[in-house]
């Protein structure tokens, strides 16, 4: 099993920067943007590969083979093509997949976004490369710089979007087969998304563990202490720190996301993608689980995730193909637009747009008489 890791061990997306901070890459073009064939150097790598190992290399290749062997997927390689696939097939297994993006609009930063995201603030903390504030190792040393983080990620009166609520909506029309979410702020739960369905793939703010007797706390004890700006410390020993129950690089994922990805993946009939740069694994590969006949929808403000030349020549057809040679057995459709704005465009293609609106209007006014 895979522990929590970034891309950049594997591709060739994340660049170090000059100083030798660690900091990934910030593309707009998503993670395999570097993997450039601008000045020819890709070609003549694929050409000379191709060559040594008797492989095919061209896109048509591959798309003919898949053009003699499947019918086409979806009418069109756009929002509309998926919208006739989830009315015309009935659809009935989506699979959303989500990170930081989703939450954005509630007020809570992403991570890698230029200027706004939390990776590109945190000079004031000294950290030896950004991630280091979510590992392990430096948290036993240094606990203070994540919990000062915490603050600003608590799930403290924020409230889910319009993205949060149109999953929610796909659960109620009996479409979602699961959410796959990286984010620890809880804000699946409070859209009321019922636990079986949610996969809180990095763990999550709502509990939290000593790390050195393993007590259990929950999250209003947590956020007590975090709210003074203290370092919760276990009241049982009276040793350890308690760690939010949130997955740190170098940890292993929770069981369950484990398990469950290897029934959920195979069944699914159209996976949704918002909000993430994809470049944190074992998260991003999950992309891959779907079968070739799944049509994949990401709704981002940029292009990520997209399929990586190289690996595609030597058998691994990972990522998306945004833009196949062959428009008519391509499955992947990117929506680049905010989440939120996406979600509404979706739903209202679907027929849903009042409905939305008016669940998040409920549910924002339900929410805000709870706080008073
Ligand atoms: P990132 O910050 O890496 O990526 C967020 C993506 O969402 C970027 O591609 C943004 O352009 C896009 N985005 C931001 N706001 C958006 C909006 N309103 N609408 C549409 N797109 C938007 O966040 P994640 O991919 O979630 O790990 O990061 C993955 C993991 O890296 C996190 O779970 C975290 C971090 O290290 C842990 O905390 C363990």
């Amino acid at each position: 099993m895979e522990k929590l890791h970034e891309d950049n061990e594997f591709t060739c997306d994340s660049k170090v920067k000059d100083d030798g901070d660690k900091q990934p890459s910030t593309s707009s073009n998503g993670k395999n943007n570097n993997v450039s064939d601008g000045d020819g150097a890709l070609e003549k790598i694929t050409k000379y590969l191709s060559e040594k190992l008797q492989l095919s290399t061209t896109d048509e290749d591959d798309d003919d083979k898949i053009e003699k062997s499947e019918e086409k997927i979806l009418s069109e390689l756009n929002i509309d093509g998926i919208v006739n696939y989830i009315n015309e097939k009935k659809c009935k297994k989506i699979i959303t997949m989500a990170g930081a993006g989703i939450s954005t609009a509630a007020g809570i930063p992403d991570f890698r976004s230029p200027s706004s995201g939390l990776y590109h603030n945190l000079e004031k903390y000294n950290l030896p490369h950004p991630q280091a504030i979510f590992e392990l190792d430096f948290f036993k040393k240094n606990p203070e710089p994540f919990f000062v983080l915490a603050k600003q990620l608590l799930p403290e009166g924020f409230k889910p979007t319009i993205s949060h609520y149109f999953i929610r909506l796909l659960w109620e029309k009996g479409l979602l087969l699961r959410h796959y979410t990286q984010n620890v702020d809880t804000l699946e739960r409070v859209a009321g998304l019922p636990n079986e369905k949610l996969v809180e793939a990095h763990g999550t703010f709502h509990t939290g563990k000593c790390l050195e007797c393993q007590a259990s706390y929950d999250l209003p004890w947590m956020k007590r202490k975090i709210v003074r700006g203290t370092i919760p410390k276990c009241e049982e020993c009276l040793e350890g720190v308690v760690k939010p129950n949130i997955v740190f690089f170098g940890e292993m994922l929770p069981d369950r996301f484990h398990s469950l990805i290897e029934h959920d993946f195979i069944q699914a009939d159209l996976l949704i993608i918002m909000g993430s740069s994809l470049v944190v694994q074992p998260f991003a590969s999950l992309i891959d689980r779907v079968s070739f006949k799944c049509p994949r929808l990401l709704i981002n403000k940029e292009k990520v995730g997209m399929q990586d030349r190289l690996l595609r020549l030597i058998g691994l057809r990972q990522g998306f193909d945004f833009d196949p040679k062959n428009r008519d057995i391509g499955r992947d459709v990117a929506l680049i637009d905010d989440c939120d704005t996406g979600c509404q465009l979706l739903s209202q293609k679907l027929g849903w747009g009042e409905e939305l609106k008016t669940l998040v209007e409920n549910e924002h006014k339900r929410l805000d008489a709870e706080k008073l």
